[in-house]
């Protein structure tokens, strides 16, 4: 494994000596770990405009529902500091930055959540010197960071409740450190359970394609100390039906008005096996992760990649050239098969029937 260790001007408001995205001011860049090179090399990249922000979204670089909201918001922190004119010419580029910043990627709500508060913040600075609208846009970039690590701990002490020591957790994908602000939200509520002084450990999924579960997952548990085994996606029905598994525990890219929730691909289908096995499905997520914008999943765009990278594994052929190949790289769980959802508000119990609209009133 070799490192380019990320030389900031400041300490990482993520909290930890590695992260997945942070602003460095005094350089002026967005300084990005890129998470396609893991585990093999820990490289961090400097971005320098919003343009170079939306492609390592787009690219898989900087991944995870509320890292590619904190991705953006220090994007248009970029966007703010070189536009020099008038209001105008400001909001003119604030908007267009942040429109395509939004479209980077379609399913994880986060990231137009993050665009429409800096949007909002943009309009109400806007008349300001250019000095000062640029410093109070960096202020609401860090705000979002800095809430999103303190939602993630929340989140964590309130799941970490709810597992007893020696527990065995399988999650999906990454939804640590890696895909948000520091800390994680599925990986959150294991890292407070060993906070807590509890026995975890933790099996991951490989998460085909990107190898998420795998490669960035078994990564960060590692360097935490966490006990991590992976296994492939098809051997989740092996362990479950084993007995082996205390409780599934997933993150989430956008939970619908309804409770329903889009995550990564196979999440559903782990929803699906953890009732059959009567093993409780848990996601975690924060409040900016829920829309209530949107009524129910069948409502959320699904983003679908590349056949590319399902016909490709590190760069060798492994699906006959012709054969077209699926690759939704979402789906989404019914509210239904979800027993608990941890937001950093409290928990929702979906499948008794409560919804985000019950935590508006809790
Ligand atoms: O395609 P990715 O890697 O961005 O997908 C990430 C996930 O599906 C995560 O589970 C989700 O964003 C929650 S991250 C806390």
């Amino acid at each position: 494994m070799s490192a380019t260790r990320a030389r900031l001007s400041r300490p990482p408001l993520s909290g930890s000596e590695w992260f997945a995205v942070e602003l460095d001011p005094d350089e002026g860049t967005v300084v990005v770990l890129d998470q396609r090179r893991l585990p093999d090399e820990e490289h961090y990249e400097r971005l320098r405009s919003p343009d170079e922000v939306r492609r390592a979204i787009a690219d898989m670089v900087v991944r995870g529902a509320p890292a590619i909201g904190i991705a953006a918001a220090y994007a248009l922190v970029l966007q703010a500091r070189a536009e020099r004119g008038d209001a105008r010419a400001f909001l003119l580029a604030m908007g267009i930055a942040g429109r395509m910043l939004a479209a980077a990627r379609p399913t994880a709500v986060n990231l137009q959540w993050a665009v429409a508060r800096m949007a909002r913040v943009a309009a109400e600075v806007a008349h300001r010197p250019p000095a000062v609208r640029a410093e109070r846009i960096q202020l609401e970039a860090e705000a979002i960071h800095r809430e999103d690590v303190a939602a993630c701990r929340a989140i964590g002490v309130l799941g970490a409740a709810d597992l007893p020591d020696g527990a065995v957790v399988l999650t999906h994908c990454n939804a640590g450190a890696l895909a948000t602000g520091g800390y994680g939200t599925a990986l959150g509520v294991v890292r407070a359970a060993r906070d807590a002084g509890k026995r975890v450990r933790v099996l991951a999924t490989e998460t085909r394609p990107y190898l998420q579960g795998a490669r960035l997952t078994a990564w960060e548990l590692q360097r935490d100390g966490i006990e991590v085994e992976v296994v492939p996606d098809g051997a989740a029905a092996v362990v479950l039906a084993a007995g082996e598994v205390h409780r599934v525990l997933v993150g989430a890219d956008r939970v619908a008005r309804n409770g329903d929730v889009a995550n990564k691909v196979g999440t559903y289908g782990l929803a699906v096996l953890a009732r059959a096995h009567e093993v409780p499905f848990a996601v975690a997520a924060p409040t900016s992760t829920l829309d209530m914008a949107t009524p129910t999943g069948a409502d959320i765009p699904i983003e679908q990649r590349s056949r590319e990278e399902i016909a490709l594994v590190a760069g060798r052929r492994i699906v006959p050239d012709g054969v077209p190949c699926r690759h939704p790289a979402f789906d989404v769980t019914p509210a239904r098969l979800i027993d608990v959802l941890y937001t950093e508000r409290g928990a929702l119990r979906p499948a008794r029937g409560e919804t985000p609209e019950t935590l508006r009133r809790k």
